[in-house]
């Protein structure tokens, strides 16, 4: 049998999941959290992003949790910083990996960080080029690279654009996020194959949201054009529930099945995401679970394992 494609899932659960929360987790939990995923597999996660506390308290804890994750020599742990001092706060927490988010649209940049497209910009790829120079490691994200709740569909030749810059400017990775949900599988196919026409697919991540129940399919497409990074978040959690419109990300456990099924490694088991679900579940005080949780939930109580037939 010819060997499988490996494809790699960056978990990012601890982040954009616990970012929307209306619980504010202890540390405690989200070390619990992240022992649960790395017991499951996962070998990259974004744990945490290190913004104003006051934009987002649920991550006011970064330069505390970061240096307490579990196995550090295995995994590969990013962090999301919005600027500057994102970046300094981060290296003097130890973190070797960053993740800097450039909206694709003035308003987004505006709502999210406070700074213009053109600001954003320059920001972006000035601490991408620092990174460099540093041996830190850099992804760059091109938020709502789809669609924009401000100011609508975003074009192909825009995301392209920025992608450009962003690796022009040093960044080892880029990030294609469908931050809000509102792409399709046909855009996915068609702006993901433009993108590994151009650009190394080695180096592209696609990153969805389920606002429309279409994350799993758009991340099927993507493959289909070559990729094979995603983004994914345990349970599929995240989505805040006084702001509809901006549902969790893809669940991980879906993807990984999905991948599983299809012949694909990833490293990473279904049954240990499983057990992460749960202890995600407790943390947020709400039961969360991707779209293939009533099935996996009826293999448990078959076998007791939870492994369907996928791994
Ligand atoms: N971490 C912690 N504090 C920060 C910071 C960072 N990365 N960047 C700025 N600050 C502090 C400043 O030191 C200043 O503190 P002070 O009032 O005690 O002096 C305060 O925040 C305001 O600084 P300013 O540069 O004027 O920032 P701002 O108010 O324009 O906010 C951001 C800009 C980027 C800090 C803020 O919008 C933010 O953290 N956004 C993150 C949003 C997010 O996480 N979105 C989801 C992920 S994409
Ligand atoms: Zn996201």
């Amino acid at each position: 049998m010819a060997e499988q494609e490996f494809v790699s899932v960056n978990e990012v659960g601890l982040r954009d999941g616990l970012q929307n929360q209306s619980v504010q987790v202890p540390i405690e939990g989200k070390l619990r959290l992240a022992r649960a995923l790395a017991d499951a597999g996962l070998r990259s996660m974004e744990a945490t992003s290190f913004v104003s506390p006051r934009a987002v308290p649920q991550m006011a804890d970064a330069a505390e949790l970061f240096p307490a994750l579990p196995r550090p020599d295995e995994i590969d742990y990013s962090a999301l910083i919005p600027n500057r001092k994102g970046y300094e706060r981060a290296l003097e927490a130890g973190v070797r990996s960053v993740a800097v988010v450039l909206a694709a649209t003035d308003t987004m940049n505006r709502k999210n960080i406070n700074m213009s497209l053109a600001e954003t910009r320059r920001v972006c790829a000035d601490v991408v080029a620092r990174a460099k120079r540093d041996g830190v490691h850099s992804r760059a994200y091109v938020a709502v690279a789809f669609e924009c709740p401000y100011e609508g569909r975003v074009s192909a030749q825009r995301t392209t654009e920025l992608t450009e810059e962003m690796f022009g400017a040093g960044a080892d990775e880029v990030i294609i996020a469908d931050t809000i949900g509102a792409a399709n599988p046909s855009a996915s196919f068609d702006r993901f194959s433009g993108l590994a026409e151009r650009f190394d697919p080695e180096r592209l991540c696609a990153h969805f949201h389920d606002t429309r129940a279409l994350a799993l399919a758009n991340a099927w497409a993507a493959l289909h054009a070559g990729i094979r990074r995603f983004d994914s978040s345990i349970g599929g959690l995240g989505g805040c529930p006084f702001a509809p419109g901006a549902a969790g990300n893809v669940a991980t456990e879906d993807l990984v099945l999905m991948l599983g099924m299809c012949g694909f490694r990833t490293g990473i088991d279904v049954p240990g995401l499983r057990r992460a679900v749960e202890v995600a579940s407790e943390l947020v005080g709400r039961e969360l679970g991707g779209r293939m949780t009533a099935w996996l939930r009826s293999q448990d109580r078959r076998d007791g394992s939870g492994k369907g037939d996928a791994g």
